[in-house]
């Protein structure tokens, strides 16, 4: 079993410097909490929340590079060109035209690199007996996870539609953050893109080293935007079961939650004007592969990956928060369904905190109960938050089966023949040794504060 220490543990870029958005940032929570104090009064306790969760231990960029012998601050990195990843992101419409997200990373790949060691660094990890196919696998996963972001740099990019250039000249992007990040809208105008109803374009960086293309959805200012978690909702990870967990993210194949690909191509009919957006808190190095599976088990959509610049479990909360944030502000006329689960107690609170701020662009919000069908999961979760809502537009769910039938464009989201057991307050079972609890009091999260141990975990 892994200890609480192995496990917790702190995301660190070398140089971690909290510069401010250069983009046109959404309200950051931080503003939010003063300016309306009873929507986020619990911010403190959900955070707190944050920390009782399962933890994946990756390793740390810190370790990576020690691991590759790469000195961020030596010439290793000098001689390697730099590469850009393009998250499939949303836009909306304004009087301007299409005003479309531009959202990613600036990254260098070390070549032919040895992943024997890397996995070796994965905490918990074990690697015996692969074969060919889960050997492969963990070689792509381990090596994009060897990505070393590209402080402040600059990009050109570019808008196509079915394979014509929409922009007449190359976009200049804002810099990059010193985590390698940007984020920023660009107005694109609205003659140049044809078509009605919800449409995608492909957008591209013109000048970085590999493959740098992405999609972006043009997302109509009125329907319904389904947002949903990936992990335990989609997938199956066991985040739950820390050992399962690792296995199912670097060495298997993923595989589906039976019955919710087809539950979410039913919405795609059904739902008028429908957008998809997944929200994981997985680390941006690997969205190539969540997009690869994603997109072929589910509706096209954008994503939101979990920041580089990670260093304490309230930002995960923040992260979420966040973005939920900017897409309510991006998309105030369209309602949205939230979709997540029980193992993710960072969801747990974001979602009852974003619904009571936007009340009338909820349309429904569905929770997986992953205790409910798992007996392995022992994970106490916590649902107080819910107790705040409108009881009739969130619903517990145990199988895709229990949504199928919702009429949720009329506002029906709960199924009444699932007992629902929600008690508002610590759900869930006894812990035992297969599952890992973070103790949440204050002590702790101060010991754990100071403690500082290095290394990059994943809260889902
Ligand atoms: C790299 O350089 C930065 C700034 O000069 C410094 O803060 C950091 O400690 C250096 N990192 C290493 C691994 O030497
Ligand atoms: C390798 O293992 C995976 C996961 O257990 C399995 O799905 C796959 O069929 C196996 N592949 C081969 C070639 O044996
Ligand atoms: C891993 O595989 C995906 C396809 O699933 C590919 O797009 C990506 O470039 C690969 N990553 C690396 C680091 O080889
Ligand atoms: C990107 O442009 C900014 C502003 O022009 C400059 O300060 C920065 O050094 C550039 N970044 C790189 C990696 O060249
Ligand atoms: C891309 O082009 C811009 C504008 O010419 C330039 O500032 C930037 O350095 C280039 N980026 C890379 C990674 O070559
Ligand atoms: C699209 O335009 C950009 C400049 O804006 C150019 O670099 C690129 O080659 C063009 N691509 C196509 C497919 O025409
Ligand atoms: C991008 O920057 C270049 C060089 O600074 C400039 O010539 C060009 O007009 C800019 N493009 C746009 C679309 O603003
Ligand atoms: C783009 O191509 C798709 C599929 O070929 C087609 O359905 C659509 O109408 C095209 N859109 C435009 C604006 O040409
Ligand atoms: C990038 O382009 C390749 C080749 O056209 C395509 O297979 C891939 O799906 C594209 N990636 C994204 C994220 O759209
Ligand atoms: C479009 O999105 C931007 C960025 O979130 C937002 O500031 C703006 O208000 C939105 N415009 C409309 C018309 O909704
Ligand atoms: C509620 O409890 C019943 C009886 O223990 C159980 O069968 C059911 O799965 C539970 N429902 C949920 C949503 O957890
Ligand atoms: C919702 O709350 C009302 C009282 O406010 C209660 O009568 C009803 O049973 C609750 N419904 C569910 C599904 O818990």
């Amino acid at each position: 079993m892994l200890s609480p220490t192995a496990i917790i543990a702190i995301f660190a870029v070398a140089a971690v410097v909290a510069s401010p958005a250069p983009a046109p940032a959404p309200q950051a929570v931080s503003s939010v909490v003063s300016a309306a104090s009873s929507i986020f009064s619990s911010a403190t306790g959900a955070a707190e929340n944050a920390l009782q969760t399962a933890i994946l231990a990756i390793p740390s960029l810190d370790d990576i590079e020690k691991e590759l012998r790469l000195d961020p601050n030596s010439s290793d990195l000098a001689n390697i060109s730099t590469s850009a990843l393009l998250i499939p992101s949303y836009a909306n419409q304004t009087d301007q035209g299409w005003n479309i997200r531009f959202y990613g990373l600036a990254y260098k790949q070390p070549q032919n690199i040895s992943t024997s060691g890397l996995d070796k660094i994965i905490n918990g990890l074990h690697t015996d007996n692969l074969n060919d196919t889960e050997t492969s696998l963990l070689q792509n996963r381990t090596t994009a996870l060897a990505s070393i972001p590209v402080p402040h740099a600059n990009f050109t990019a570019n808008v196509l539609q079915n394979g014509t250039n929409v922009t007449s000249q190359p976009l200049n992007l804002t810099t990059a953050d010193a985590s390698g990040e940007f984020d920023q809208f660009i107005t694109v105008s609205q003659s140049r893109v044809i078509g009605n109803g919800v449409q995608v374009v492909e957008t591209g960086i013109l000048n970085a080293t590999g493959p740098d293309n992405s999609t972006a959805i043009l997302v109509p200012s009125q329907g319904i935007s389904v947002v949903s978690d990936i992990d335990d909702v989609l997938r199956i990870t066991k985040v739950y079961v820390p050992n399962q967990g690792l296995f199912n993210s670097f060495v298997e194949p993923y595989v589906n939650v039976p019955g919710i690909p087809e539950l979410f191509a039913q919405w795609e009919k059904k739902l008028p004007n429908v957008s998809f957006h997944y929200d994981t808190t997985t680390p941006v190095q690997l969205t190539r592969t969540y997009v690869d599976y994603l997109f072929n088990n589910f509706p096209l959509g954008s994503l939101e990956m979990r920041p580089v610049n990670i260093s304490e479990p309230s930002q995960i909360l923040d992260a979420r928060q966040n973005s939920l944030l900017k897409l309510f502000q991006t998309f105030p006329q369209r309602k949205f369904v939230l979709v997540g689960d029980t193992s993710s107690s960072t969801l747990l609170s974001a979602y009852p905190q974003i619904a009571q701020q936007f009340p009338q662009q909820i349309a429904c919000i569905f929770i997986r109960n992953t205790s409910s069908t798992d007996s392995d999961d022992k994970l106490p979760y916590d649902t107080s938050d819910f107790q705040k809502l409108d009881n009739s537009t969130y619903f517990f769910y145990r199988v895709a089966e229990d949504l199928a039938n919702l009429d949720i464009v009329s506002g029906q989201c709960v199924n009444s023949s699932i007992p629902q057991n929600v008690t508002y307050g610590e759900q869930g079972g006894v812990l035992d040794s297969a599952a890992i609890l973070i103790n949440t009091s204050r002590a702790k999260l101060a010991a754990w504060a100071v403690g500082a141990v290095v290394g990059l975990f994943m809260v889902v």
